[in-house]
């Protein structure tokens, strides 16, 4: 029985450790080490090999991401569970980039910095956080955490996501009967939908007409969740006053792609949040040990559902 790490040797040097210590009886193999292909049980990696086939007896495909839509699952042989990667030091970047991100969209940031690049001084209308509107696409682990994070600062918070949630201070939606409720009273959307066949391109035109106008876009998600064309025609309408995108499609854009220099526009380059390799570890120990004692798995993917 073996636990096969597909992904760069600095990490694996950290699990093989975390593995070493907390189950001493699983062989950690890294995959430019020979392995007996029938011994594999579990694998890490970001995407699925080619020779996926020849782990007969694979158990777990764990992915080493949050997101689990770069997985082709056509070709994971049936009766593999899928695990995405839930884990502290995601959980933290998230929270910061999303408190980051709605502070620069909320503060008018992008405005600042083109102002900035004409050496222009001139102070603009602010809003208070009590009056602006944040509204998150997705209620998952990476939004909920996020919103606890931004409770302090007062903003009206709200959120929609595929079932009904319930959470402390937080007006939630659900469905697509409520789409266009939860749209009409967001100033600032947050998209952390995971990338499935119903969400690729669902950030269009219909959803920033349904926006306020002068809302604000951040968008963490994947990239061809977002219609690029929809959003420029957005930004330069006026429908949309800014938008802060940390995924693009494709990644990178290409150079000369208006997005790159669209005054109303911050790119970061898919930075928000990185699988920390130390929590990861212990957060892929403690899914085994759970597996093995026949407890649920934390982040096990519905492939129905694609998350
Ligand atoms: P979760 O699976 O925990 O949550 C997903 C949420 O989206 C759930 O609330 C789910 O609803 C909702 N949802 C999914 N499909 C639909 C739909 N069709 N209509 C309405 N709601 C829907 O995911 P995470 O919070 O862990 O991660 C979200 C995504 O963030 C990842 O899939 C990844 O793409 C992205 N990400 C980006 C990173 C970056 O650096 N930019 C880093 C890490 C993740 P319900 O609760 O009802 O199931
Ligand atoms: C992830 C990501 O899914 O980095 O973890 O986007």
């Amino acid at each position: 029985m073996t636990f096969l790490f597909n992904s760069d040797a600095a990490r694996a040097a950290v699990f093989r450790e975390h593995f070493a210590r907390d189950l001493p009886d699983l062989p950690f193999v890294h995959s430019s080490e020979p392995v007996d292909p029938d011994s594999v049980r579990y694998l890490l990696t970001w995407t699925v090999p080619e020779d996926i086939s020849r782990y007969r007896n694979l158990e777990i495909l764990f992915s080493i991401g949050a997101g689990v839509d770069q997985f082709k699952v056509d070709a994971i042989p049936a009766g593999v569970r899928i695990v995405r990667m839930v884990e502290d030091g995601i959980i933290r970047m998230m929270q910061e980039y999303v408190t980051l991100g709605v502070l620069a969209l909320h503060r008018e940031m992008p405005a600042y910095l083109a102002q900035q690049r004409q050496s222009v001084w001139q102070p603009l209308a602010v809003c208070q956080a009590t009056e602006r509107r944040i509204g998150f696409l997705g209620l998952g682990m990476l939004a909920q955490a996020t919103i606890e994070r931004l409770k302090p600062f007062d903003f009206p918070l709200a959120g929609w996501s595929r079932s009904r949630k319930a959470i402390d201070g937080v007006a939630c939606f659900s469905g697509q009967d409520q789409l266009a409720a939860f749209l009409n009273q967001t100033d600032i959307l947050v998209c952390l939908l995971p990338l499935t066949a119903e969400t690729r391109g669902f950030l269009n035109r219909d959803v920033f007409a349904s926006l306020p106008e002068g809302a604000r876009l951040l968008h963490v998600g994947r990239g061809p969740q977002l219609d690029q064309a929809a959003l420029l025609e957005a930004l330069d309408t006026g429908r949309l006053a800014a938008a802060m995108l940390d995924v693009t499609d494709p990644e990178p854009l290409p150079h000369d792609h208006a997005l790159w220099r669209h005054p109303k526009v911050m790119i970061t380059p898919h930075i928000a949040s990185v699988t920390q390799p130390h929590t990861a570890a212990r957060a892929v120990v403690e899914n085994i040990r759970r597996y093995r004692a026949g407890k649920d798995l934390i982040g096990l993917v519905d492939p129905n559902r694609g998350y």
